[in-house]
């Protein structure tokens, strides 16, 4: 996950190949729910594993649930209705997650114990009072802690034999499906007799209704239902569970990936997007994105558990649909309308206006610092094609909602070639904590922005690299680890930095099996990071860099660690030899002296006895030689910035190398 605090996607030209992905957001807080409520362990496969999941199980955890995970699969022994009596107040944190606050809200006004239900801010904002009236004609008592109609709420105990069930139960179902699906979910608590839910005025996002309607049938619950305005659930319903339950991937997830099939070709111009985890035969509403998709000119084509995507019509078809049976993923056609041949309308989605942020308003500001002109109204948008010229690079505000942050990774496909900056990517945690290393894994960029930090040894550029990379979301590469794990293997074989041996150096070089994990390096599955860092190793790490046969072995090796987004790579030739193109280019230098002193602390600290002047003569060896070599000497770059940072703290360094590279963005102030 990006936890960055902001993320810039270069411009990107293609994307191929086969994505898996998370489980439904929706599907998995009901399932989890409804396993909580029934009796007896269910096991839950592929539960998605997110912000608004975690809350959930917080929250069954804390009421008595048992809960067991292992790898994909998660166990649940349920409540079997029942609360433990007597228990304290409960307090239950529930984020921004609407799937979490609405349903346990009216679970838990039923169960009997006393609680307080909470969240985010942007939680605090977002309404509940239809369902709390709807529950509070029935018998339950629930109070607003702050602003009515709105969390936070407290709940107390009600007597369930003073419950009103004679009377059908109206909420209203224009504002939120989830009313009533909380309703639906928590009601065979107290089916003494039939219990009757009326909805009172145009049922928005059905689709979400029909997942509720169909989970409850798979924990033994028969709704009858006529048309969307009655509901029933029968006498004596309880919950029961169906042993297993299959999650399947989340379809407004997908909607992204089917859009990227539309906007992108693969490499050879003939390739696809593969999505797997979710079909056409799906039960989730968003779903019918692919229709959609299809009118604006994808080719979608799908089986059991996996669609396939390509571009059809190019530039896609412009659209003017009723959205309202695809609130989430209809986010995602208005950034496609972007390169549709006419303005795009989305109509009936006043919905968006109550989600995790307004985002009716969210998408045109944003939509609007692309360059796009945007007509919006209370339950509109309508979103007119950029051409070429009229791009803009921008800073894309996420407003905390995932849906944003994913759907204008799109916008990274334009034709201006312009990057997109994400800021705080990390939102999409809510439903997809992995997603832009899953869009990553598929999207081709003309050009990967890499940064090269060189230097002698000792002068701080691994420890600025690494921070620098982090702080961007990039990957990193410290080639001088690949020159020193070589001088190990070199070791191990029996071989010394002579040119009789070059070859077989090269040999090893060339077929390193070496991981990167976690800051570790591993050769062979042995952990070999702290014994490539003694200065013995430092020195033969020197000696086999002069090797041309073995500096040409590692060339493709450091190559393919420039991978989206970016890459930021330290060593003595990353500006001069492996990365010519390199956008920014740093020389690091210290002084001799300086140098020495910090290189004595860091062995000092290990425990490792050595001398100032030892060390200092070691590091002048070893620049002497790396400077002097015939191939790949230590130099700057002719297009190379100048560090020096013996006067300077580490933040300093790192500061003067992102202004360096901010200067190099295009892109306006968020
Ligand atoms: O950066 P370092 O001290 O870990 O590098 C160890 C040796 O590897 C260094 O003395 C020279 C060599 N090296 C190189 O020749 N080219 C690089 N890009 C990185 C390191």
């Amino acid at each position: 996950m990006f936890s960055t605090a902001f993320l810039d996607i270069p411009a990107l030209a293609g994307a191929s190949g086969t994505v898996r992905l998370p489980g439904s957001k929706s599907i998995s807080n009901r399932v989890l729910l409804l396993a909580a409520l029934a009796s007896g362990t269910t096991t839950v496969h592929d539960l998605l594993d997110s912000d608004d999941t975690r809350v959930m199980l917080d929250a069954l955890r804390a009421l008595g649930c048992g809960i067991d995970a292992a790898g994909s699969t998660l166990r649940i022994t349920g409540i079997g209705g029942q609360l433990k009596p007597g228990g304290p107040m409960l307090p239950l944190f529930l984020g921004n997650a609407g799937t979490a606050m609405r349903p346990l809200t009216a679970a838990l006004s039923l169960l009997g114990g006393e609680f307080e239900l909470s969240g985010v801010p942007r939680m605090h904002e977002r309404p509940i009072g239809d369902l709390v009236d709807a529950l509070t004609q029935l018998g339950c008592r629930i109070d607003y802690l702050g602003n009515p109609g709105y969390p936070p709420l407290r709940i107390r105990p009600v007597d369930h034999g003073a419950l009103v069930l004679d009377a059908p139960i109206r909420v209203r179902g224009d504002v939120s499906s989830q009313f009533l699906t909380a309703l639906l979910l928590a009601l065979p608590l107290a089916a003494r007799k039939d219990i009757v839910i009326e909805v009172v005025g145009e049922l928005i996002s059905k689709p979400y209704i029909e997942i509720t309607l169909n989970l409850l049938a798979r924990f033994g619950i028969a709704v009858q239902r006529e048309g969307w305005e009655r509901f029933t659930i029968p006498a004596g319903s309880r919950y029961s569970s169906p042993g297993d339950i299959h999650v399947e991937a989340d379809a407004s997830s997908a909607s992204y990936f089917i859009a990227l099939g539309a906007i992108a070709t693969g490499a050879s111009g003939q390739d696809s997007i593969r999505i797997e985890g979710v079909g056409a035969d799906s039960i989730q509403g968003d779903i019918r994105f692919i229709e959609a998709a299809r009118q604006m000119g994808a080719q979608v084509d799908s089986g059991p558990n996996w669609l396939d995507v390509r571009r059809g019509a190019w530039p896609l078809k412009a659209i003017d649909l009723d959205a309202n049976h695809i609130p989430d993923a209809a986010m995602t056609l208005a950034v496609m309308a972007l390169y549709a041949d006419g303005p795009s309308t989305l109509r009936n989605i006043a919905s968006w206006r109550v989600k995790e942020t307004d985002r009716i308003d969210a998408m045109a500001n944003e939509l609007r610092k692309l360059g796009a002109t945007v007509d919006s109204g209370p339950d509109f948008i309508r979103v007119h094609p950029l051409e070429r010229p009229g791009w803009q690079a921008a800073s894309i505000r996420t407003y905390d909602d995932h849906r944003v942050a994913m759907c204008f990774s799109l916008a990274a496909f334009n034709p201006a070639g312009l990057p997109v900056r994400i800021l705080e990517p990390h939102c999409v945690a809510k439903t997809f904590p992995d997603y832009f290393e899953t869009l990553f894994s598929v999207a081709q960029a003309p050009e990967v922005p890499v940064i090269c930090i060189d230097g002698p040894t000792a002068s701080g550029k691994g420890t600025l690299a690494a921070e620098v990379a982090r702080l961007l979301g990039y990957h990193y590469l410290d080639s001088g680890s690949l020159y020193r794990v070589t001088g190990l293997a070199m070791r191990r074989a029996g071989l010394s930095a002579e040119p009789q041996h070059e070859a077989q150096i090269a040999a090893l070089a060339a077929a390193l099996p070496l991981h990167f994990t976690e800051g570790k390096v591993l050769l062979a599955g042995e952990d070999v990071s702290d014994e490539i860092r003694t200065e013995a190793a430092g020195m033969d790490a020197s000696r086999v860099s002069t090797l041309p046969a073995v500096r040409a072995a590692l060339l493709a090796l450091q190559q393919r660690f420039r991978q989206l987004p970016g890459l930021v790579a330290d060593g003595r030739d990353m500006g001069t030899v492996i990365f010519p193109d390199a956008a920014l280019k740093v020389f690091l230098t210290a002084s001799a002296a300086q140098r020495a002193e910090r290189r004595h602390k860091q062995l000092i600290s290990k425990g490792i006895s050595t001398t100032l002047d030892s060390l200092r003569s070691d590091l002048e060896a070893r620049d002497a030689r790396d400077s002097s070599r015939s191939v790949a000497p230590l130099k700057p770059a002719q297009d190379a910035r100048h560090l020096d940072n013996s006067q300077l703290s580490i933040e300093q360094s790192i500061d003067q190398v992102l202004n360096w590279w901010q200067e190099k963005q295009p892109f306006k102030p968020a």
